[in-house]
This record gives C-alpha cells, sequence and structure tokens, in this order.
C-alpha cells in the first residue's frame, strides 16, 4: 500500500496507468499527469480554485458549436496553437521554407475562384491595394500553378460570416498561379479585430486586461503537388497590435507593409506588397494543424 501523500499521488497514478496498450498515449498521459500535478503543488491549489476551473473549463466545452470551438481560442490565447504548430512545422519544414501561422477559425472551404489581376472584394468597399509575387520551391524554382486561397476582414474588421448573409462569401478566393507560380491579387486593405469576447474565453483575456485584437492580417493558404501545405498570413507592420497579438501569430518575416514605389508591380499608381511564398518538399504531414477546421472536431451528430 502506497503512502498518497503529495508526491506519493503522482507515483500511483502513473503506475496504474501504466497498463495502457499505446505507448504514445501511455507517455502523453504519464506526462500530462506529473505536469497536472507539479502545477497544482506549485500554486498550492486550493479545493474552491479548483472548482473555478472547472466550471471554466465546463463553459468553454458548453460554447463550443458546429461553427465555434471556443477550446481552440483558449489554445490560442495562451499560446499552445503556436508552441504545437511551430514544433510540428520544425520537424518536417526546411529552414528555408516560408514561416507559417494559425489558420484561425474563418477558412471556408470553396472560396470564389479569382482570375490573376481580379480583387476578392466582391461587395465591401475600402481603400484598394494590390498584392503580387511568386511561388517557388527551396531551391528558388517557380511552382506552376500553385493553388492560393486567400481571405481576410474587410475595412471594417469583419469577416463575410460575421458582416452578412453567410452564404455570401467575401473578402476570400483562390487564385490559380501562372506556370511560373507567379500571381497577383487586388483587395481592400483590413485592418484589425477583436477575438471573440462574448465567451468564457473573452471573460479571461477581459480580467488579464489583455485587450484581445489581432493585428490587421491577410490569410494564405498555399497548396501544390509533391510540396508541403503552407498555412501562413500577412500581417500589417502599421498596426498598433502588430507586437502584441493575443494569440501570437505574428512573425517578423510575415510582417509587410503596402508600398507606392513598387517598380515591378502590375498596376502602377495602386498600393502594392510583394510577397514570396516558398514551399518545403513533402514530407511529413501527419497530424494537421491547431486550428483546422472546427466542425472536424465536433462529435457527430
Ligand atoms: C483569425 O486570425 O482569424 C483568428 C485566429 C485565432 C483566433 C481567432 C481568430
Ligand atoms: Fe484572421
Amino acid at each position: 500500500m502506497q503512502d498518497l501523500d503529495v508526491n506519493g499521488i503522482t507515483d500511483a497514478v502513473i503506475e496504474q496507468m501504466a497498463t495502457t496498450p499505446d505507448p504514445r498515449m501511455r507517455e502523453i498521459m504519464e506526462a500530462a499527469v506529473r505536469h497536472l500535478h507539479a502545477f497544482a503543488r506549485d500554486v498550492n491549489l486550493t479545493p474552491d480554485e479548483w472548482l473555478k476551473g472547472i466550471a471554466f473549463m465546463t463553459a468553454v466545452g458548453q460554447a463550443c458549436t458546429p461553427y465555434r470551438q471556443e477550446f481552440i481560442l483558449l489554445s490560442d490565447v495562451l499560446g499552445l496553437s503556436r508552441l504545437v504548430n511551430v514544433m510540428h512545422d520544425t520537424k518536417g519544414r526546411e529552414a528555408t521554407g516560408t514561416e507559417t501561422s494559425l489558420l484561425g477559425p474563418f477558412f471556408r472551404e470553396d472560396a470564389p475562384k479569382v482570375e490573376l489581376g481580379g480583387s476578392i472584394a466582391r461587395i465591401a468597399g475600402g481603400p484598394e491595394i494590390q498584392i503580387f509575387g511568386q511561388v517557388t520551391d527551396t531551391n528558388g524554382q517557380g511552382v506552376p500553378h500553385a493553388v492560393i486561397d486567400v481571405w481576410q476582414t474587410d475595412a471594417e474588421g469583419q469577416y463575410d460570416l460575421q458582416a452578412h448573409d453567410p452564404s455570401v462569401m467575401d473578402m476570400r478566393g483562390q487564385l490559380r498561379c501562372d506556370d511560373a507560380g507567379r500571381f497577383h491579387f487586388r483587395t481592400v486593405k483590413p485592418i484589425g479585430y477583436s477575438i471573440p469576447m462574448d465567451g468564457p474565453v473573452g471573460e479571461l483575456v477581459r480580467q488579464q486586461h489583455r485587450h484581445g485584437f489581432r493585428p490587421a492580417h491577410i490569410h494564405v493558404l498555399v497548396a501544390a503537388p509533391g510540396h508541403r501545405e503552407l498555412v501562413t498570413a500577412l500581417y500589417f507592420g502599421d498596426d498598433a497590435h502588430v507586437d502584441s497579438d493575443t494569440v501570437f501569430g505574428v512573425s517578423q518575416s510575415l510582417v509587410i507593409t503596402a508600398r507606392d514605389d513598387l517598380p515591378d508591380a502590375p498596376v502602377q499608381g495602386l498600393p502594392g506588397i510583394r510577397y514570396d511564398f516558398t514551399l518545403s518538399r513533402d514530407a511529413d504531414t501527419e497530424g494537421g494543424r491547431v486550428g483546422s477546421d472546427p466542425s472536424r472536431l465536433m462529435p457527430a451528430g
């Protein structure tokens, strides 16, 4: 009989779970119990505080719907999504590939196809910009006909799903690069926006006196056969929140500024951004990414 004091309880749980046949599950659950118990000892967690924690996690679960994944949002604001994605990326990504960023909850399949040079702003208005560049492999060779999905907020900081009837897609589009991997599209400059603050995660962020904002950005997903799918975003350097993103998506290499003086801009006189995307070879793609389509995480029915 083991003495279940503050340290003995950890060993007892791990011993009982040692029968888990799946080795990876055993490894993960052992480490989870060790770290959870160490956390409780570290902060000297009281029963009242733990009950509050349980009430919070219950509220997070209850806020989830087929269209809203509050647990992913929690993982985002705690920096866990960024950590898990960065570990995954550095595992199979050659150092020279474009850095990745969070997919976020607003990606939609089957965005309208946009011709090269066309605009993704079908309804929304605002200051127009152009974005152009080339998709290459890690040897600098253009990737012919790479497919690029882009999606962003409008000039009011809203995604189409939030701004109007969700069946109408706007401020998103799918482009097919030319035979040298080049692309070009026009859009409206997005502005930053607040993460959903009307649930328990928003309440947590408020209690921590954090602002809850993401800096203005354009999401990009680049896919081409034989290459690792790239999920990233471009962040506007002139946004006040670029250094304090609530969900930790920004990397320096993804910060951009629209300029009027780009000699190779397809439309002269329109502020432009040139950004080249580098795809890594198709390597270990198992596992997906935190923040993928939330409906995949919901129980059926
Ligand atoms: C987004 O960029 O769309 C996003 C990412 C994480 C949480 C909320 C929104
Ligand atoms: Fe976003």
